[in-house]
């Protein structure tokens, strides 16, 4: 079902106009601080079985559900201690908190594949927040590129990957985190790292002064979390010192490469550019060395992702 894909620049007449039609059940890709977002309204079953088909994605992954402020995320969720504490603390920003989900406040079952939690953020993008205010209710918002495939970071990487299958895309710039958001959820209490993002683990332990957990098991916890998400067509060899013959090459620090991720070892940095960086090399259609990334603060999202994009897969 092809459609015409609307470029809008995210003025105020064109965030209105996006706010319209996610109210008429249309699908819109948005910029967040972290990745472009698959906007559709979270109460309407067909607009978020909408997404589904645009991504192509399996239909038992929940999406995230997008909310304007803390009192919005309320109405949906049962808070405890500790979410409180993180909410206060970086919402709005680069956190998504799952948690018991209150029933009868109207979201589609399909935004949650049916779990009794949800997960939630606060977005800090201000053409997020002021498309959520337009808007006046919650948005489910996967990542904005076919399932399975690299995040967009840039509106051209939106059109590039979902182009005739979406209403409108937003365009205001890359995404300055660049990464997805981190992701707790919650044992009793204690709260779990279930994907690590944006938002450093060692931040979060650092303001509760107590450790986060990892899963354990082999639980799929957060089902984007399956091993070779994030894939770039092309294959990949990580830890790599230099390229061989015939691969181009992704640096970090002092290893240089076709493009560099930050060339004074910046871990920030390295995120921001993560993911364009891999779609710019991609496009070549060779295979990728990735240089060592430490595994310190951002580093260990950044690593994360590359060993999924670099898993083999089908
Ligand atoms: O930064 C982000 O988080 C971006 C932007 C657009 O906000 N969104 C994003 O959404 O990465 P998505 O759908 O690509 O990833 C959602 C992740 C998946 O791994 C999913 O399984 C997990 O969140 N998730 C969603 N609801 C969940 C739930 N109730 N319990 C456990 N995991 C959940
Ligand atoms: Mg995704």
């Amino acid at each position: 079902m092809a459609e015409q894909t609307r470029h809008l620049v995210a003025t105020h007449k064109a965030l209105t106009q996006a706010a319209s039609l996610l109210r008429r059940g249309h699908l819109v890709a948005f910029p967040t601080e972290t990745v472009y977002g698959l906007g559709a309204d979270a109460r309407q079953g067909e607009a978020v079985a909408a997404i589904y088909a645009a991504k192509g994605r399996p239909s038992f992954n929940p999406l995230i559900v997008h909310v304007a402020d803390v009192p919005a995320a309320r109405r949906l969720a049962v808070f405890n201690a500790q979410a409180d504490i993180l909410a206060a603390a970086f919402w709005p920003g680069p956190l998504t908190l799952v948690l018991p989900l209150k029933e009868g406040y109207g979201l589609s079952p399909l935004v949650t594949a049916g779990n009794p939690t949800v997960a939630l953020r606060v977005p800090a993008h201000p053409a997020a927040r002021a498309l959520l205010r337009l808007f006046g209710g919650p948005l489910a918002a996967p990542s904005a590129n076919p399932s399975g495939r690299i995040s967009p970071t840039t509106a051209a990487h939106v059109h590039a990957g979902l182009d005739g299958r979406i209403a409108a895309i937003v365009d205001d710039g890359p995404c300055p985190v660049g990464l997805e958001s981190t992701i707790i959820g919650f044992d009793g209490d204690i709260p779990v790292l279930l994907r690590a993002g944006g938002l450093s683990a060692d931040t979060i332990e650092a303001l509760l002064g107590a450790p986060v957990l990892s899963p354990t098991g082999d639980d799929v916890i957060a089902p984007g979390q399956l091993a070779s998400h994030y894939a770039p067509r092309c294959l990949m060899r990580l830890n790599a010192r230099a390229a061989r013959t015939g691969e181009v090459m992704l640096g970090f620090g002092d290893i240089p490469g076709d493009l560099t991720l930050s060339a004074s070892g910046d871990l920030t940095e390295a995120a921001a550019n993560l993911f364009g960086h891999l779609h710019r090399l991609d496009a070549l259609a060779r295979p990728i060395a990735v240089a060592p990334i430490p595994m310190t603060g951002l580093g260990v999202a950044i690593n994360d992702r590359l060993t999924r994009a670099a898993a083999p897969r089908d």
